[in-house]
């Protein structure tokens, strides 16, 4: 048994920490709250590791807004760019769209990202890429312009590789790079939900700057529909190797070339436009065919060579 004062003594320390652990959790409490309204994180001004808008699933509204209607609605967004006004953005990101012929497609996708990007409180640019009609689709050359183009805008230090007809269900599908590209269209409705296979990386995926530096971005050889992200996959094997240099070993970002018919800055979007000279797409494929490097097969090559020569 203690000594009678000792015991009293025990109690008053005992109340006095108490009190003490309850004003810091409740100071605590407070300043969060505060910092939260101004969407603060801290001094730096940074804003919030977890953006404090964030609703989980989202609706979809799949009528097509008039462009007018669109407008309004994002009053604060410039030249296809917005930035956080209350603090400084974590994620320059630029939302990159290959594009033909799709405007109710556009309208929707464009209605959509606006509020989902901003509540992500992101620094983001959203950039449609286009290629001449008379040339057949080039998903990841697309891909290649647009970050060339990008890069000429803003220091973007991430971007997203994003197909026009696929909107994100929920919010907390963060649309950052993480330290490894990331795969953000892994469950899709019109696949019940379920990933197609393993390795798939099409849809939507994130990758950092240096990380799409380093991989030579997309190969510029894939015409017509699908092969592209499965080969840019593959491309990702050198982010493990170690090496931090660009892949000169496949084609892309150091082959490519484009000229830029236009570069329109739409309020809610950047435009891009551009062609490929024919001759020189075919070029590109010969010297694949030559160096005997590319990832894509003999016979991928000559339907591609029938695909250009046709049009
Ligand atoms: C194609 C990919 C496409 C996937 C899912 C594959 O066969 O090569 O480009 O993303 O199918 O449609």
């Amino acid at each position: 048994m203690l000594p009678n004062y000792l015991q009293k003594a025990a109690t008053i320390v005992f109340i006095f920490q108490t009190v003490i652990l309850l004003l810091w959790y409740l100071n605590y409490n407070a300043t969060l709250t505060i910092l939260m309204k101004r969407n603060i994180s801290n001094k730096s001004g940074l804003c919030p590791l977890i953006p404090p808008d964030l609703v989980g699933p989202i609706s979809v509204n799949i009528n097509a807004t008039e462009w007018m209607d669109i407008e309004k609605k994002f009053q604060k967004v410039i030249k296809g760019s917005y930035r956080p006004e209350n603090c400084k953005a974590r994620h320059k990101v630029a939302i990159l769209v290959p594009y033909r012929d799709r405007d109710t497609h556009l309208r929707i996708f464009i209605n959509h990202m606006h509020s989902f990007l901003i509540r992500q409180q992101l620094e983001y640019g959203i950039y449609i890429v286009e290629l001449d009609k008379d040339i057949p689709f080039n998903r990841g050359f697309l891909f290649n312009v647009g970050f060339m183009e990008a890069l000429k805008d803003n220091n973007y230090g991430c971007f997203v590789f994003h197909d026009v007809d696929l909107l994100p269900l929920n919010d907390f599908n963060l649309y950052q790079c993480p330290d490894q590209p990331k795969h953000l269209s892994v469950a899709i409705d019109k696949y019940k939900f379920k990933l197609l296979y393993a390795t798939n990386f099409g849809g939507v995926s994130s990758m950092s700057t240096e990380q799409f530096t380093t991989i030579n971005g997309y190969s510029n050889l894939f015409f017509g529909w699908g092969g592209e992200d499965d080969d840019f996959y593959n491309r990702m094997d050198v982010l493990n190797s170690g090496t931090k240099r660009p892949n000169q070993a496949v084609d892309g970002l150091n082959s490519l070339q484009y000229n830029l018919t236009e570069k329109v800055y739409r309020k809610m979007y950047v435009h891009i436009t551009v062609t490929l000279n024919k001759k020189d797409a075919v070029t590109q494929l010969l010297n694949r065919l030559k160096k005997g490097k590319s990832q894509i097969s003999e016979s991928q090559i000559f339907e591609t060579f029938k695909k250009i020569l046709k049009n």
